[in-house]
């Protein structure tokens, strides 16, 4: 969802030197008996056959933890015990699906504080953002428990003619088979359940491939999931390289891939992925327009401050654009300056960090390019606009140049741009004019103006009186235009996983 998306695109430097890989500066481990080693699971069990993926603590630069890395004839072989495991895991009762997802939501309820702290040292994410996201993923995973009794079908008549007199019907949903995933960096734990929930839910066996910068995350959910009985090859997941990672797109033994991360890599994907159906949720630049002061300025303040630069701007729904109406450019201009500033900046496991370390180094030099870029073509920096390592400060800009990288794309870092409007179709207009299409916000009092937004906009989702960076893990997710392909959220992606089933009955009940 980010471009570049590191993930893809940049050197892995976690990954030990290979024949594949090219060779790089590996950082210092910690004291060597601090360093956890985590398993892969192959066809739902542990397995460790070496340690060869490092984990840098993205705050100390460390390696702070070990896992084991698949390569092609590990994917082989799991791809081929999820084939093996299709009709055992269709064969599942709802309520043992129900049961297998409640196991994950209790166990992680349970040990909460240990997922929220891997997550904030392998993500860098400070730890209430990392909190929020084991709350999140324990939403994530209640809402797949209730959906999992509720695959209903229907009922169609069908006797439409006299050529159809007779006949009837029910629609049934039936798993579509092995699915492939491969999940981002920025919510290591919540955007790999929205595509294991739903898959445990329909009964669909799975291989995940998390990033390789922060797998922890998901091999934790792996470990439950391995104590849940599941029939064998129901799941594997295998943190793996990009290039050993290929199959994943191009085996035909997957029925769907699931796929978040860069829109280069998504579309790239989409065109070698053969027959099987793709579901990309993709990189945005989002939009917030301030037409009105609702419900007042503090509030305002505070959900663009927190849209912006919560988890220091890596999320694909973060607050990129703001168009203001011009009669309350200046007030809500330095409101935002001036909140911003307040911002503290330092070890993501201090309770009072907002502003954490980038995932790398190399994306926080991106960013400090973009913003370059944009000043020399013009832009005013009103805020921050310095790097210093892997972090990068709040950043507002105004007068940014449409034609500017951090305009055009996905900015991926705690950088906004604010720009005065003055009238509101111009405003809706001007989000509009974007590759992009995930979500937007809207501040809006009036009732008219709200529906002409929803109708107007080219996104998959409008906030309206908040930022476009909301998301609730029960609702469609995903994008219209480069942002992807297909939804996310339980129900949605249920749907996805599935295929339809028409039983058509001729002249039944007729005795
Ligand atoms: C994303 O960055 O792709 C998802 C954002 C979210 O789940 O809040």
């Amino acid at each position: 969802e980010e471009a570049p998306e590191p993930e893809d695109e940049a050197p892995e430097p976690e990954v030990k030197a290979t024949a594949e890989a090219p060779e790089v500066v590996q950082p210092e481990p910690e004291e060597e008996s601090d360093v956890k080693i985590y398993p892969m699971y192959m066809a739902n069990k542990a397995v460790t056959p070496n340690t060869d993926l490092d984990i840098i603590d993205k705050y100390t630069g460390k390696v702070a933890a070990r896992c084991a890395l698949a390569g092609p004839s590990d994917i082989d072989a799991a791809v081929a015990a999820a084939e093996k495991a299709v009709p055992a895991m269709g064969a599942l009762a709802s309520y043992e699906k129900k049961a297998v997802l409640e196991k994950v939501v209790t166990e992680v309820k349970a040990r909460f504080e240990e997922f929220a702290q891997a997550l904030c040292m392998e993500a860098g994410k400070p730890i209430k953002d990392s909190r929020g996201e084991v709350q999140r993923l324990i939403d994530t995973f209640t809402i797949a428990a209730e959906e999992s009794v509720r695959l209903y079908g229907e009922y169609v008549p069908l006797d439409i003619s006299e050529r159809c007199k007779g006949y009837q019907s029910l629609v049934r949903r039936f798993p579509i088979g092995p699915v492939s995933m491969i999940s981002p960096f920025n919510f290591p734990l919540n955007l790999a359940a929205h595509k294991i929930a739903p898959a445990l839910a329909v009964g669909c066996p799975f291989v995940l491939k998390p990033a390789s910068r922060t797998p922890i995350g998901a091999l934790m959910i792996g470990e439950i999931l391995s104590r849940c009985n599941l029939p064998e090859g129901a799941f594997s997941i295998l943190p793996c390289s990009r290039n050993a990672a290929d199959l994943f797109v191009t085996d035909e033994r997957f029925k769907l891939v699931s796929f978040t991360g860069s829109p280069a890599i998504g579309w790239d994907m989409k065109a070698r992925s053969g027959k099987k159906k793709v579901v990309l949720e993709l990189g945005g630049n989002a939009a917030c327009v301030v037409e009105d002061i609702i419900p007042n300025l503090e509030t305002i303040i505070e959900r663009i401050i927190h849209g912006a630069f919560y988890q220091s701007g890596q999320s694909c729904i973060s607050v990129q654009r703001v168009y203001i109406r011009e009669e309350i450019y200046e007030q809500v201009r330095t409101a935002l300056v001036h909140k911003a500033a307040t911002l503290q900046k330092g070890d993501p496991k201090d309770e009072n960090t907002f502003i954490g370390p980038l995932i790398a180094e190399s994306e926080a030099k991106r960013i400090e390019n973009w913003v370059k870029e944009a000043v020399n073509c013009g832009a005013r920096v009103l805020l921050g606009g310095k790097r210093d390592g892997a972090f990068f400060d709040a950043t507002i800009l105004e007068n940014v140049h449409p034609e500017a990288e951090i305009h055009k794309e996905e900015a991926f870092g705690p950088v906004m741009e604010l720009t005065p409007y003055s009238d509101f179709k111009t405003a809706i207009a001007n989000v509009n004019k974007s590759k992009f299409g995930l979500q937007a916000g809207v501040f809006v009092s009036e009732l008219n103006k709200a529906f002409y937004a929803f109708e107007q906009l080219e996104v998959g989702g409008v906030c309206i009186n908040d930022v476009p960076s909301m998301r609730v893990d029960s609702q469609p997710y995903g994008g219209v235009k480069d942002s992807g392909l297909g939804r996310e959220g339980i129900r949605y992606a249920m749907e996805d996983m599935t295929e339809l089933r028409v039983m058509i009955l001729k002249d039944v009940g007729q005795l």
